[in-house]
């Protein structure tokens, strides 16, 4: 059964000198497996962003974690005005084509995919006036960025880059998985992740890197099965290993603070419902909306 296994560990350096977890093209492919069905997917949370965008009149929208463009999708269906970057060629790829096939319908047409990584945002995308209405960076994308100077600085410049790209009175949803639980379980909080359709996967395993005793890395490792793609062949084992910052909700909440100046208004949610500290619940996720103040 060797044979049939399959380990896809991207270790690859995108174009901005950035390590792209996707880089080798595979991972993007079993990523997009991974999510299942995309409206399934973001039918979890389509109706909370859609209402949370219009109560604040949003009308241009920046996924600045595009990814495949499973989101950066959702909106222009609902008539967004969508721009949409991510640091992978790989990951991109799939956006791309699927601007290319949908182009005659207009938002489609007007989509702007670009190449950008949130520390040289500034320089990789030109900001449109002051701001767009809403950025949005969801499916624990963030998370991806490691602390590599050990001081968090990496993470202080990517938020205060993505937090200019927000104009005065729009908003910032953003995420991260719940590493509360899982520094404190070792794994991921039990019940159904609300990112992931697919019936595909059959195993997650997790590990904790801690560095002088403070944690450091998470990483997850993905068995997912993959469906033969020619007739009579039998299915693929996929492994995929991604490993995330392990970014805690008092302290990511402090540093999206900070990269507002505190010229915001913040609130956070469990899974995209009301989240009460101490509630029964455990939520996967957390999902951060701060609004701009100034
Ligand atoms: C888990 S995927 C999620 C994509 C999409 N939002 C979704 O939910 O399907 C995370 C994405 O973040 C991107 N990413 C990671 N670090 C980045 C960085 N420094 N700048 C820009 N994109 C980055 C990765 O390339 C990847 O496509």
């Amino acid at each position: 059964m060797v044979d049939s296994v399959y380990r896809t560990r991207s270790l690859g350096v995108a174009a901005e000198g950035l390590p792209d977890q996707y880089a080798d093209g595979r991972a993007a492919r079993v990523w997009q497996l991974y999510i299942g069905d995309t409206r399934g997917r973001t039918a979890e949370y389509r109706s909370w962003l859609l209402a949370l965008l219009r109560q604040h009149r949003c009308r241009s929208v920046l996924d600045v974690a595009c990814g495949t463009g499973v989101d950066s999708i959702m909106l222009l269906e609902e008539g967004f005005q969508v721009t949409s970057v991510d640091a992978s060629d790989k990951m991109l790829k799939y956006a791309l084509k699927e601007r290319w096939e949908r182009r005659k319908e207009e938002p489609f047409d007007r989509w702007v995919i670009e190449e950008a990584n949130w520390l040289t945002l500034e320089k990789d995308l030109e900001k449109p006036g002051d701001g767009f209405d809403a950025v949005i960076c969801l499916g624990n994308s963030f998370a991806h960025l490691p602390d590599f100077k050990g001081d968090q600085s990496d993470h202080k410049l990517a938020l205060r880059n993505i937090a200019s790209m927000v104009r005065p009175g729009g908003v910032l949803v953003i995420d991260h998985r719940n590493y509360d639980h899982i520094l404190a379980t070792g794994c991921a909080p039990p019940g159904k992740n609300i990112y992931y359709k697919s019936d595909l996967t059959k195993d997650i395993t997790t590990s904790v890197l801690l560095v002088n005793n403070k944690a450091h890395m998470v990483t997850l490792d993905y068995t997912v099965q993959v469906p033969p793609t020619e007739v009579g062949a039998a299915p693929e084992l996929s492994k995929f290993r991604l490993s995330y910052y392990p970014h805690r909700l008092e302290a990511f909440t402090a540093l999206l603070k900070g990269a507002f100046q505190g010229k915001c208004q913040h609130s956070v949610l469990g899974d995209f419902q009301p989240y009460t500290p101490g509630q029964a619940h455990v939520p996967c996720y957390f999902i951060h909306v701060v609004k701009k103040t100034a």
